[in-house]
């Protein structure tokens, strides 16, 4: 099988250091050797982990807009950045490869799915599904967002909830309704720190959403059973593609710790593992990303072992999605 890999070392989406070494340290550790070598899947690869320096404007001040919590930071810059993702990921996608994306913190999220819900629509005539997998929802607008980070906003733009405002075009006005996904055709799994006005917008849009108090009460196996049935990729079901963006900050920190936004009581790794072994069972899988890894993070960053167990956790996570326990 054909796989595209792309390197996106940016961490402009949040205000921590550390999550644009990632993808080095991912490749480091064996990751696309072993995607070759016992996976058996050709890699297209440009060797490089890009910083997308050409595409950061030389000044970006924080954005107010009218009514908002906290003005939106790096807009310019996470717009531009998100747009040459979305080409690269469309590129790879639209040849027929199954795209892997190593971030970054999740914002990049806006570029890998604009990208392959774009493809998908060109070669298959169809719409896309995301499997979002996260201890937040990301589905912030930049109105209720209390930081102003946009790695919490991805999904809001991803499904037209949030659009760019006529004041300010060049804000993630490159985005189209092809690089959009129906709020109907997304699932979360693995929530447990959803902010207030992040709830409002959940139920208002009757997106379907499995915190960890489904997991812990119906059992991994039933929640993913539910969910690919949700996205019509349960057993006798159609299918539907699927795009998983998978931030390690599910994970429970005991297994992952070297990530930006921590939150206690996740995923064990044989619960994040197994999500990707289902969902790589459907068959229906076109892109995954994995996001939100930083090797240096705050209070770990002279535990080296967690940043590795992190990375080590995260190299799994990829594996299992990309059929590593197929017998
Ligand atoms: N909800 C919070 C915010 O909007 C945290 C988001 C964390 N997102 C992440 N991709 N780790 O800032
Ligand atoms: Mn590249
Ligand atoms: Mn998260
Ligand atoms: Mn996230």
């Amino acid at each position: 099988d054909q796989l595209g890999v792309v390197g996106v070392g940016f961490s402009g989406g949040q205000t921590k250091p550390g999550v644009d070494a990632a993808p080095a340290a991912l490749i480091e550790a064996g990751l696309l050797d072993s995607l070759s070598n016992e996976l058996g899947y050709t890699i297209h690869h440009d060797g490089k982990v890009h910083n997308y320096t050409e595409y950061i404007p030389p000044s970006d001040p924080p954005l107010q807009t009218a009514g908002a919590r906290a003005p939106m930071l790096k807009a310019l810059t996470v717009s531009n950045v998100t747009k040459a993702i979305a080409d690269q990921v469309y590129e790879h996608a639209s040849q027929g490869r199954l795209v892997l994306t190593l971030g970054g913190d999740h914002s990049i999220a806006i570029g890998t799915i604009a990208g392959t819900a774009k493809a998908v629509r060109e070669r298959l005539g169809r719409e896309m599904a995301v499997i979002w997998i996260d201890a937040h929802a990301d589905i912030n607008t930049p109105e209720s967002s209390g930081s102003g980070n946009i790695h919490g906003m991805p999904v809001s733009y991803l499904t037209g909830l949030s659009k760019a405002p006529k004041e300010n075009p060049e804000v993630f006005g490159w985005m189209k309704d092809e690089n959009r996904i129906n709020v109907s055709k997304l699932v979360y799994i693995g929530l447990r720190d959803v902010d207030i006005p992040e709830k409002k917008i959940l139920r208002e849009n009757g997106i379907k959403a499995f915190s960890m108090h489904d997991v812990d009460k119906y059992g991994i196996g039933r929640v993913m059973e539910m969910a690919l049935e949700h996205l019509n990729c349960g057993p006798g079901q159609e299918g539907m593609p699927i795009h998983l963006s998978f931030d390690v900050d599910a994970l429970d920190p005991q297994v992952a710790p070297s990530t930006g936004t921590p939150v206690r009581g996740g995923l064990t790794l044989r619960e994040g593992d197994f999500i990707c072994e289902c969902i790589h069972e459907t068959g229906c899988l076109v892109a995954m990303d994995l996001v939100e890894v930083n090797t240096i993070v705050e209070g770990v960053e002279h535990d080296s072992f967690g940043s590795m167990e992190t990375v080590r956790a995260g190299c799994s996570l990829v594996r299992c999605a990309l059929g590593e326990s197929l017998l």
